[in-house]
């Protein structure tokens, strides 16, 4: 899993991970900065790893340090949950379509970095939350799973987001159970 901050839904996802039953594990979790998510994985006793972004002199080369130590721990499926990063086309190269990412929208409805407060600002009465697997565009990937999220008279970006990250986290488990369990496929170009 990869993260840039707070890690609220890696932090649900390990808890979740706790129940025997639910067949998936997070085998590392990793950050492009010392983002205090990280702390989840180091409670849970899960290997963490930084690729700084700022150590590198541009994303192509942080984007090969991030593909080793991705390739060092041969995840099933990588899940970006935070990550404030595009991944470099090397990267979703090599790793597609194995990368997964959560969205605080109803894609294609708002997609980038600032996906609460576009929709706040675009006065719209619903948004939603998706997972989708990563392509090389700005959240364009195939959806996996999405829904509705009402925005409520008052909502400020916080409380919006922290209902938006509920339903986010849902999915998430939803769609990892269902690639576990062979429910979803993905396949290369679908
Ligand atoms: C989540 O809403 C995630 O979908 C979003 O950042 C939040 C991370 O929250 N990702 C993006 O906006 C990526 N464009 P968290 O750190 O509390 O889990």
């Amino acid at each position: 899993m990869l993260i840039s901050g707070g890690g609220s839904n890696l932090r649900a996802l390990l808890d979740r991970t706790r129940d025997s039953d639910f067949p998936v594990r997070v085998v590392a979790v990793g950050a492009d900065r010392d983002a205090p998510g990280l702390d989840h994985a180091r409670e849970a006793g899960i290997p963490t790893f930084v690729v700084d972004y700022g150590a590198f002199a541009s994303r192509a080369e942080w984007g090969e340090a991030l593909a080793e130590r991705l390739r060092e721990h041969a995840a099933d499926a990588i899940v970006l949950s935070g990550l404030m990063r595009l991944l470099p086309d090397a990267v979703v190269a090599e790793f597609a379509p194995r990368i997964i990412n959560t969205h605080p929208a109803h894609l294609p409805e708002f997609p980038g970095a600032h996906a609460v407060r576009d929709a706040l600002a675009a006065g719209v009465s619903e948004t939603g939350a998706s997972v989708i697997v990563v392509d090389d565009g700005v959240d364009s990937g195939p959806i996996l799973a999405r829904e509705r999220v009402p925005i409520e008279p008052g909502d400020t970006e916080d409380t919006l987001h922290d209902r938006i990250k509920l339903v986010e986290r849902r999915l998430l488990e939803r769609v990892l159970l269902d690639l576990v369990e062979g429910h979803v496929e993905i396949q290369e170009n679908r």
